[in-house]
């Protein structure tokens, strides 16, 4: 090519440096800030970890007091976003609601441009991750019909979540600290992926100087297609659809087929070669939920369809493990959460490496984002 090198969908293209997050492929092994996810899963908790990936480190005593109360004052939304919520039919899939909800805040927020300021880009992050929820438990009570819960300052961010999204008028409602943990800890492992697809969506806007909640409005549209997080919500449909261990070897036959489109969804990555990190906690947590929750025959159906794709020369020459997707649908499921909310719960933890990824790139030097391409039409000719 010349004067640039052809690398269509970036297998081994760098589009920036960065400090956030690490991820050693081969050795299975992700980083955020240098902590490994293993240690924060266990011992730290989504909101510190937000902090972590946009600061560089979690926060001490009294900044994380300051933080916390900074994401409560933050987390109420502009009454008037009712009015948007309206305009949406019952039945509009939730992600495009919440990509249409999050693209409007930069109608409420135009001072958010204003990205040299250090002060706005705290608040703009912090209003990101502090939303998020809020909007996305008032998508589901919309598109069930019930009144929106507003978000209560007693309660934990995953706490409140829970609250705001399965609360009713006049019901009473305890929140079982298992399934608080539970989502926290999936939270965690969704925070940050160095620069997937989504990610680099938001960097690439962000590198305009777009105004930066229309920026993770286009990180959400790039999370969900079902190759990114949209592999949450098709894992379950493919697990309902196999519906029985004796369907597993003709679904695993499929896979395999070259003619045939299916993908064991939840299965292989770009990056990593040998496993996913995340799934290996992912599944352990699995077990842990449905030990209190009552067993559900799709992790059967999982557990069975993994151990045989892991025995398979096409699986194994092609370094194709479970992905943080696989399993993760099984434990929102049993949390009550519905299938087309899964996408949802991913972008509400990935908000905070989005936001991140934003700040880093506006606070170095950069340029904007603009690849070339490899002309293949016609060559120049008259118009008669
Ligand atoms: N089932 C069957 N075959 C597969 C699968 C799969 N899930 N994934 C990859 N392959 C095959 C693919 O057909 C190709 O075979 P061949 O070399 O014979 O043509 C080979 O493995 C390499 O695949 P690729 O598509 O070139 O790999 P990629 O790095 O471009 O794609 C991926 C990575 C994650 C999009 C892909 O593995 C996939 O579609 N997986 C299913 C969807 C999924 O679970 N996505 C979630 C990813 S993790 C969370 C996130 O990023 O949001």
């Amino acid at each position: 090519t010349g004067l640039f090198t052809h690398d269509p969908a970036f297998t081994a293209t760098s589009s920036c440096e960065s400090k956030i997050t690490f991820i050693d492929g081969n050795e299975g092994q992700l980083l955020y800030r240098g902590y490994p996810i293993e240690q924060l899963a266990e011992k730290s908790n989504f909101l510190d970890v937000a902090y972590l990936l946009l600061f560089g480190e979690t926060p001490s005593a009294s900044e994380r007091e300051t933080y916390r109360q900074e994401i409560e004052d933050y987390s109420l939304i502009n009454e008037s976003l009712k009015t948007f919520f309206e305009g949406f039919h019952y039945d509009a899939h939730p992600m495009a609601m919440l990509m249409g909800v999050v693209g409007s805040l930069s109608a409420f927020y135009p001072d958010a441009l204003n990205i040299r300021d250090a002060d706005t880009r705290r608040k703009t992050a912090l209003r990101l991750v502090a939303k998020m929820p809020v909007i996305s438990a008032a998508i589901y009570k919309h598109s069930i019909g019930e009144p929106f819960v507003y978000p209560n300052p007693k309660l934990g961010y995953t706490e409140n979540f829970l609250n705001m999204m399965f609360s009713r008028p006049n019901q009473d409602y305890e929140i079982d600290p298992l399934a608080a943990r539970a989502l926290d800890v999936l939270f965690i492992l969704h925070a940050d992926h160095e620069q997937n697809a989504s990610t680099s969506t938001v960097r690439l806007a962000g590198s305009t100087g777009t105004n930066p909640y229309a920026a993770i409005a286009a990180g959400i549209a790039s999370l969900w297609g079902p190759a990114h997080g949209g592999a949450n919500e098709a894992v379950l449909k493919m697990l309902d659809d196999i519906g029985d261990i004796s369907q597993v070897d003709k679904y695993i036959a499929k896979a395999k087929d070259k003619n045939d489109p299916f993908r064991l969804m939840g299965f292989g990555h770009r990056v990593y070669r040998n496993f996913d990190p995340r799934a290996t906690i992912i599944r352990k947590l699995c077990h842990e939920v449905l030990a209190k929750y009552g067993s559900d025959p799709r992790l059967d159906l999982a557990i069975k369809l993994e151990e045989i794709a892991l025995k398979d020369d096409y699986f194994i020459e092609r370094k194709l493990y479970p992905n943080v997707d696989f399993y993760s649908g099984i434990i929102y499921s049993a949390l009550n959460i519905p299938v087309n909310m899964f996408t949802v719960m991913f972008a509400i933890a990935r908000t905070a490496g989005w936001v991140a990824h934003w700040n880093e790139l506006v606070t170095t030097d950069h340029k904007i984002g603009r690849p070339r391409q490899l002309y293949t039409g016609l060559t120049q000719r008259n118009f008669k």
